[in-house]
């Protein structure tokens, strides 16, 4: 018999001395474990039992697997969605380069919004295994049929905005993203690993941004106080309607596309900002934020829903300057996609 599951780590405290038998007792059920996948598998008749085996054992969707038409169509509307994010989201930020306070500063941000374009890049690609290219994807956006984030249709005032931006919406990119390391579909749950480590090193700039500028002079205290009052709701709307408003989330959680409702990962978000905030020394803009010891979380006030919507349809303060500034960067990059088209034809033709 297995020991019973006890606190400690070490082995042989847990098992004793009879690692022979142990080993022997973990073969016996690995061996039935794999009669049991057998069995599954001889009983999915067909590939859409398949599928939903894949799904029910926690393990991944490869591009050449079967899968419903609804699963490919939501995930190439989700990272899709996200490609666009991370591409539009360059523009906030770029517009600081030439502005940001020192030189360090100035390397940082270009860094930082090289790895938005790489994040991009990696998406597109992740979107491509499912049989659509980046060209339709982009075309797709420039006509407004497809969407990207809400948050970046908001201005970025002033130097502090960097900041906040670093941490409250890579912050809360970082509590909805890493869920999707786990994602059922390969490709995706593979890219987002990466694009992970990378906004976790987003977050913490922006958070040594907000710092410098908090233990700095009274006018600095206040123009990071200033941004992170602009920032925090709309990073709490990022993670998308109320889950009672929320049209993918039962399924694209039923498919382990999503692990957490939108409410879900808003909570956790705010759980963590409280305490960064207070070492920060500055306050967030909820004057009802107060720990519910019953729920062991904060309560909070929900950001504006309505505000969300209209954002998400066009209308936010910036979506106008973000699509125009987006088209014409595609039609002045034209002659480098012929160029990079023309060099890889006459590639192919060499060979
Ligand atoms: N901005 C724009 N659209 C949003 C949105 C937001 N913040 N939140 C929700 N929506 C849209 C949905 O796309 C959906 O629209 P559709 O039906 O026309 O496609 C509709 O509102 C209803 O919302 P749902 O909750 O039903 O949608 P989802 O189940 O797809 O959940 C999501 C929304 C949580 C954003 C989910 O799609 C997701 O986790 N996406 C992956 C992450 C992502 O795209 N993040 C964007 C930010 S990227 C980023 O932050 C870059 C970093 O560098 C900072």
């Amino acid at each position: 018999m297995l020991a019973k599951p006890s606190e400690s780590c070490n082995t042989v405290e847990v098992y004793g001395n009879d690692i022979p038998g142990l080993l022997g007792e973990v073969e016996a059920a690995e061996t039935a474990l794999r009669e049991a996948a057998a069995r599954d598998t001889e009983a999915a008749h067909g590939e859409a039992a398949y599928f939903d085996a894949v799904i029910k054992a926690d393990q991944k969707i490869e591009p050449r697997d079967w899968m419903p038409d609804s699963y490919r169509k939501t995930l190439i509307r989700q990272i899709a969605q996200h490609a666009h994010s991370e591409i539009i989201g360059m523009q906030p930020e770029g517009n600081w380069i030439s502005r940001a306070p020192t030189l360090k500063r100035k390397a940082i941000l270009l860094a930082k919004v090289q790895d938005e374009a790489g994040h991009g890049l990696y998406l597109y690609a992740a979107a491509e295994t499912l049989g659509v290219s980046r060209d339709e994807l982009v075309e797709l956006l420039l006509a407004g049929r497809q969407k990207y984030s809400s948050i970046f249709n908001y201005p970025t005032l002033t130097w502090a905005d960097v900041g906040a931006i670093g941490w409250l919406v890579d912050g809360a990119a970082i509590v909805n993203q890493v869920p999707l390391c786990r994602c059922s579909y390969g490709p995706y749950a593979r890219a987002m690993i990466r694009i992970c480590k990378e906004e976790s090193f987003h977050q913490r700039q922006g958070f040594e941004i907000l710092h410098t500028l908090s233990h700095g002079t009274e006018a600095q205290r206040a123009m990071a106080q200033g941004a992170v009052d602009r920032w925090w709701y709309p990073s709490l709307a990022m993670f998308g309607p109320p889950d009672a408003d929320s049209t993918h989330s039962a399924q694209s959680m039923a498919w382990k596309i999503k692990r957490f409702s939108n409410d879900e990962l808003r909570q956790r978000f705010v759980d963590m900002c409280v305490q960064q905030a207070g070492v920060l020394g500055l306050t967030l803009p909820d004057p009802d934020l107060r720990w519910n010891e019953e729920r062991q979380a904060y309560d909070y006030t929900q950001p504006d829903y309505d505000e969300l919507m209209r954002v998400i349809k066009g209308d936010g303060p910036c979506n106008r300057q973000r699509m125009a500034h987006r088209r014409r960067s595609h039609d002045e990059g034209a002659w480098v996609r012929e160029a990079a088209a023309a060099y890889a034809k006459k590639r192919a033709a060499d060979a």
